[in-house]
């Protein structure tokens, strides 16, 4: 038991999904797991442990933004021992070449949070992949043909910009993409001394507003899960 997970001691694995969506959760714990089991239901962020390929292995969600998933990635390392996190998420794409469905395997994460700043106070810590995740991840990728691209991304606080084009400086930089959770999840990572990987296939463009059907989001969500699980049970 943790204060926001009711999962008793040993009934998650020591490989965690995280997606940020709860029922997100489900449908991997359905679609992908042999005999999943609940763990978890304190405020409906459902999270379920089972095997694939005979391998142990949990999904837990983890809601939207740092300050939320943030409280799972530290009781899931700190009361449950976990060891290699891998996040399955969506992201912006901020660049032509990286379009709707393309996986983004995100090496570091900038972020426009506050939350390291009250660690860190004015020195800025580079919150970076572990290396053996992210090459297996990007190995298995092109192993089963899926487009995917490596570097850095933007974990922002808001989804919402008041400024339409602020992003743009990001993109001057060479980031790739945006989502809201990386950052916490590779700073949380190195604190602990822990693997993790953030995978997200892209959901929209910030530049072409190029858009997917929900089917196709499921056709390329499903693979990037695939990608998650296999690169995370090698390496643990
Ligand atoms: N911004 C932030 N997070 C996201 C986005 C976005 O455009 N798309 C998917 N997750």
């Amino acid at each position: 038991m943790s204060l926001h997970l009711n999962a008793k001691e040993g009934q998650i694995a020591p490989t965690v999904l995280l997606p940020g969506d709860p029922r997100r959760a489900q449908h991997i714990a359905q679609t992908f797991f042999s005999d999943p089991v609940q763990h978890n239901d304190v405020r409906g962020m459902l999270g379920f442990t089972g095997t694939y390929k005979g391998k142990p292995v949990s999904v837990q969600g983890t809601g939207m933004g740092m300050a939320s998933a943030g409280i799972y990635i530290h009781e899931l390392i700190n009361g449950y021992g976990c060891t290699t996190l891998v996040r399955v998420g969506t992201c912006g794409s901020y660049r032509e070449e990286v379009h709707v469905r393309d996986l983004i395997l995100a090496q570091a994460a900038c972020t426009d949070s506050n939350i390291n700043n009250l660690r860190f106070g004015f020195a800025n810590y580079a919150p970076i992949a572990d290396f053996g995740l992210l090459l297996r991840a990007y190995q298995v990728a092109q192993q089963r043909g899926l487009r995917s691209h490596v570097g850095n991304i933007m974990s922002s606080d808001t989804f919402y910009q008041d400024d339409p084009d602020a992003f743009k400086q990001w993109v001057e930089f060479g980031v790739l993409g945006v989502e809201m959770e990386a950052a916490q999840l590779y700073t949380l990572a190195a604190k602990f001394g822990v693997r993790a990987l953030t995978v997200l296939t892209v959901s929209d463009h910030l530049i072409t507003r190029e858009e997917t059907t929900a089917e196709e989001r499921q056709t390329s969500f499903n693979g990037m899960i695939e990608v998650a699980l296999d690169a995370a049970l090698e390496i643990a």
